[in-house]
């Protein structure tokens, strides 16, 4: 992601290979309105407008945030709240490439939060973690931020002596920085409670009015970094009509985007533009209308990305390079499965969620691969599944728990890690979920990988039998049409 100042930047900020992504850059410029008294108020008008557009399209340009405004809104209500016992830390949990970075970039970046607090740092973690990295990257952020008397108080500030410090001075120098000041703090992507305990050793001392925001993968870590269930959340997918306007913009472009987003600044602009004999400034390009032949294969991609922004953007990336005909498009559909494999470009989502299933500890994977025998868009039932497992020994009797209640406990950790979707909840409980589904494109995974285990086999269209050897499942598809060979 760009940013508004061009500052983004990726320091190398010791001699060992981790680096540390910092996003520095700033709250968008509030829109300038040049008035110009010895203009006419027609003209005056058609100027503020067009600087309006200029901002507005500026800030997609930036973010490209499609949807989230009430996640947005939701989080900077969270970080504004001034009672301490609710909470300093705000964790946002959910599936990779759901769009929790770019989320909190957003909340980052702010206007809003401008006047709130009085510095702000936004670390990646990256692996392997190391707490003197990302030490060192707060207190670059946050120096940027600290004004020159501050900065010669602190003699040893320099970035060029931060290389030399270990965790301790780094630590100390970055007290000076923190207490007493407002702070805003994002650790992006905090992957296991140790790291964030590692971390907090040193924010023990925080001031009471910083807020750190965290995002991570996995619902447990969001707990216990927030400590205060009022703080965690979970991020959904993306709203359908939000899927469609990010993937036209992918596809299209920007004009799309500006459109879309703002249809009643276009309009008022060409309305002005009109007045004064001008042509009009920008069209507002609906896919469905411009291009119906598109939306039914349109409407398939997306149901193949599930709401997933990673998806859909990756899969709208690719389809910008190519002709926008129906043609093309269903080609893509039909393929879909073998080109998430092959091709280099849409390989990445597969890689992505790969991560998820190749961090699951062993006995995880053969139950998530066991979701594989489920047809497509399948409500599986939560007993139903449980039950399952345990019946085919997917799970044993282990410290002093049944093998159904441990077959509970793997369900849960499945949802925790976002690889199976909750679908309903629980009438009678607030708290259980009693049926869930798969994300199309994880269980394209859990396919693959089961079938290349021999875990289970799938006779599908166009399947024969013989072929394949020793398999402990097998799942019948209804276009199945016997055995061809
Ligand atoms: N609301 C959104 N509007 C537009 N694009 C989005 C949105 N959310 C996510 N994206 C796009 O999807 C991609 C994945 O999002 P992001 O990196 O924020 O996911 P993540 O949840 O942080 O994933 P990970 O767990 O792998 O870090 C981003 O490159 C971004 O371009
Ligand atoms: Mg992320």
């Amino acid at each position: 992601m760009g940013s508004q100042s061009g500052k983004d930047s990726v320091e190398r900020t010791s001699s060992s290979d981790t680096t540390i992504t910092s996003r520095n850059d700033r709250a968008l410029v509030p829109c300038e309105i040049i008035e110009d008294q010895s203009k006419d108020d027609a003209e005056n008008e058609v100027k503020r407008t067009l600087t309006r557009i200029r901002t507005s399209v500026g800030d997609l340009d930036e973010s490209h945030l499609i949807g989230r405004y009430k996640e947005i809104s939701d989080i900077i209500d969270l970080i504004s709240n001034k009672d301490i016992r609710f909470s300093q830390v705000i964790s946002v949990w959910g599936m990779g490439g759901l769009g929790k970075t770019t989320l909190v970039n957003s909340v980052y970046q702010s206007p809003k939060l401008s006047d709130g607090f009085e510095r702000r740092a936004f670390v990646t973690i990256m692996r392997p973690f190391n707490l003197a990295d990302l030490l060192r990257s707060l207190i670059v952020q946050l120096q940027e931020e600290a004004t020159k008397e501050e900065l010669l108080k602190n003699s040893a500030s320099k970035n060029g002596s931060l290389t030399m410090m270990g965790v301790e001075a780094l630590t100390k120098q970055l007290k000076r920085l923190l207490e007493i000041k407002h702070c805003l703090i994002v650790l992006d992507d905090l992957s296991s409670i140790a790291e964030w305990d590692e971390i907090m050793q040193g924010f023990c001392w925080i001031g009471k009015t910083t807020r750190i925001i965290v995002t991570t993968r996995k619902e447990h870590i969001a707990h216990h970094c927030s400590g205060n269930d009022k703080t965690v959340r979970n991020l959904d997918v993306l709203k359908e009509e939000d899927a469609l306007d990010l993937f036209s913009q992918k596809v299209f472009g920007k004009d799309t985007e500006f459109a879309n987003k703002n249809p009643e600044l276009v309009e008022e602009v060409n309305q002005i533009l009109k007045k004064c004999g001008e042509l009009p400034v920008v069209k507002a390009i609906d896919l469905v209308k411009k291009n119906p032949e598109l939306v039914e294969e349109t409407n398939k991609i997306l149901k193949k990305c599930g709401g997933l922004p990673l998806a859909i953007v990756t899969i709208g990336g690719y389809l910008a390079s190519r002709p926008k005909t129906r043609d093309e498009w269903r080609k893509l559909n039909e393929n879909i499965n073998a080109e998430l494999e092959m091709n280099p470009q849409l390989g990445t989502i597969r890689t992505i969620l790969e991560k998820s299933y190749d961090g699951l500890p062993y006995h995880l994977k053969s139950c998530f691969l066991y979701l594989s025998i489920f047809p497509e868009d399948h409500i599986i039932s939560r007993r139903r599944l449980v039950c399952r497992w345990t019946a085919e020994g997917y799970s044993s009797e282990r410290r002093g728990k049944s093998a159904n209640e441990m077959a509970e406990t793997y369900f849960t950790e499945l949802k925790n890690r976002s690889l199976i979707l909750p679908s309903q909840q629980s009438v009678h409980s607030r708290k259980s979920i009693n049926s869930c589904k798969v994300h199309d494109l994880i269980r394209d995974i859990a396919i693959s990988k089961s079938m290349e285990e021999n875990l289970v086999f799938r006779l599908e269209e166009g399947c024969a039998l013989s072929t394949h050897g020793t398999i402990r499942h097998l799942a019948i598809c209804s276009n199945w049409k016997g055995d061809q060979s």
